[in-house]
């Protein structure tokens, strides 16, 4: 028996791709039963009629939002409206290559739960796109990667082409803003195996591209949501309190030690410091970075030990950046040492999530 796949593709003012489209997809899927679900944002340009016009001859289905716009929403909205547990998601104009879409379902096939068609992977890439904006494409995955871990699991987060089985959303609230639908997907859908697969994302032909700069805006707040929904920021934010409460051991500590227990400022402080880095170190161990926390002894000392390393790194930043704003930019020192306080948090922050508390699954 055929197995039943529904590809969902959102569209504004695409009227002249959507023949082409689905006569390739058509072709492409043939081994599957299919429906093809446009979620159209009320185009201007009879996109809707292209669509109603091949009804005849091809399973296709078209949902339009007249209260409500953006592409990844719009992908939402043909999750919620999908008929079948299979589902593929594609841009409508021909830059995502419909014969790419047998490789994703037969991922699916494989065991993986999620296939995501990658400009970044061996045998991917963009045609003729321009430096800048490569740069910027990179960039944001950057980005992503440092707000949300999980964005680390493929190289191509921001793909607009995937394929994914429908228990993987199941239950979910998404919520997306903007563009980037397979990063929501990512961060808060339910799945184990992820898989790659290359492709060449194409010129397109016809139309125009709706990315704008407001859209590279509304790419930070989706971030921000994110970070805030997968609980990445409050884990900053406690990050940041153990900070304190690290400064708060050391001054106590110099104090005791200098005027109660008598031993040399200096003496106190490597003491004080020491001792800083311990208590940081337990509260983030246990706290922080508790669910991601590897029980027994060695792991234990091992990441005592990274984690002293790391302090080591950012106190370097810390002075560096201090001499730095204090001797070439004139800066008053105590406002230096606040930049370079930051310096060292973002520099202890992402190292230790990286390294010392690293996500195993990742
Ligand atoms: N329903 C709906 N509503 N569809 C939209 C909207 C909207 O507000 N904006 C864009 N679309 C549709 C377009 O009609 C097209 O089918 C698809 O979404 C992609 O839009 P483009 O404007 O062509 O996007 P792009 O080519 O710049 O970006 C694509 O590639 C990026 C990777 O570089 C998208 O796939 C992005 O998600 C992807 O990150
Ligand atoms: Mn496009």
């Amino acid at each position: 028996m055929k197995k039943s796949v529904t590809v969902v593709v959102p569209t504004y003012n695409e009227s002249e791709n959507i023949s082409p489209l689905v006569g390739q997809i058509a072709k492409s899927i043939s081994g599957y039963d299919y429906e093809i679900l446009f979620v159209d944002d009320n185009s201007t340009d009879g996109t809707f009629e292209a669509i109603e016009a091949l009804k005849g001859e091809y399973p296709v289905r078209a949902i339009v939002r007249r209260d409500e716009k953006g592409l990844a929403s719009a992908v939402v909205k043909g999750f919620e409206n999908a008929r079948n547990d299979l589902i593929v998601v594609m841009d409508a104009d021909l830059q995502h290559p419909p014969e790419i879409i047998p490789r994703l379902l037969d991922a699916l096939e494989g065991g993986a739960d999620l296939a995501v068609g990658s400009r970044y992977t061996p045998g991917g890439g963009c045609s003729e796109w321009s430096g800048l904006r490569k740069l910027i494409s990179r960039g944001a995955i950057m980005l992503a990667g440092m707000a949300l871990p999980k964005a680390r699991k493929v190289k191509d987060p921001m793909s607009g082409f995937f394929a994914l089985k429908r228990k993987v959303i199941t239950g979910i609230r998404l919520d997306p803003i903007g563009y980037k639908i397979l990063l929501e997907v990512l961060v808060l859908g339910k799945y184990n195996q992820v898989i790659e697969v290359p492709f060449q994302f194409q010129l397109r032909e016809q139309g125009e591209s709706k990315l704008n700069l407001n859209q590279q805006y509304e790419y930070l707040r989706h971030l921000l949501r994110l970070s805030i929904r997968s609980g990445e920021f409050a884990r900053f934010v406690k990050f940041c309190l153990v900070g304190g409460s690290g400064v708060l051991v050391n001054m106590g500590l110099l104090w005791l030690l200098t005027e109660k227990a008598g031993l040399f400022y200096a003496l106190s402080s490597v003491f004080a410091i020491e001792t800083s880095i311990i208590t940081n170190y337990l509260l983030n161990n246990f706290v922080t970075f508790k669910d991601r926390r590897v029980p027994g002894a060695k792991p234990f000392l091992i990441n005592l030990a990274k984690f002293n390393l790391v302090s080591l790194g950012g106190l370097v930043i810390n002075l560096g950046i201090l001499s730095f704003f204090t001797e070439i930019i004139g800066f008053h020192y105590m406002v230096s040492n606040l930049i370079g306080i930051a310096g060292a948090t973002m520099w202890n922050y992402f190292v230790n999530n990286w390294w010392t508390w690293k996500d195993s699954s990742l």
